[in-house]
């Protein structure tokens, strides 16, 4: 999936529709940077992962992983998340995100599949663009700028 499929979705536009500020400007986000495809993220020099998706992180304080994830995360994630994981307010700041097996489920399960509500796409499905191994590296990365 691309972002071109996404700013053109039916879903997307009822998102313009949608009455709340929030929504009309993540809309507009991912309007105005619609034309950015997700990258394909090279992971071939870390430790791949296999078929089964894993429920925790196993690239923590992997130097190489943190500096595959920096990129990912900018090429991918930071036109919504902000540059550096620096919110801009329209969607989480993912550097409060805890670092527990727990938060490595749900950040996963968040990655792979987005998030959709009442037909309106609030963040694309990342799971065929990117790999497992690009995802877990992006989540290695963003502990490295955690913040409480
Ligand atoms: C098109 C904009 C957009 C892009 C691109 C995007 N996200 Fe999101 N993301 C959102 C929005 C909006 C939410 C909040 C959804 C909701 O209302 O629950 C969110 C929620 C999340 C959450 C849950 C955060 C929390 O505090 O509950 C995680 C984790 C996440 N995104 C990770 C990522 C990662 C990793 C990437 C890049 C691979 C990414 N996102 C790319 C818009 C985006």
């Amino acid at each position: 999936m691309n972002t071109q499929n996404y700013t053109e979705t039916p879903a997307h536009k009822r998102l313009l529709g949608a009455a709340t500020i929030s929504l009309a400007l993540v809309a507009g986000l991912a309007h105005a940077h619609g034309d950015v495809t997700p990258q394909a993220v090279d992971t071939s020099t870390l430790k791949q992962l296999g078929e089964e998706w894993l429920g925790v992180n196993p690239y923590r304080d992997n130097k190489e992983a943190i500096r595959i994830g920096d990129s990912a995360y900018n090429q991918n994630c930071a036109r919504c998340h902000g540059l550096g994981a620096v919110s801009g307010g329209i969607a989480p700041d993912l550097r409060k995100l805890d670092i527990e097996p727990d938060t490595d489920e749900y950040f996963i399960g968040r990655a792979r599949h987005g998030v959709t509500r009442n037909g309106a796409v609030y963040m694309p499905p990342f799971e065929g663009t990117l790999s497992q191994e690009a995802m877990w590296a992006i989540r290695a990365w963003l502990e490295t700028v955690r913040e409480q």
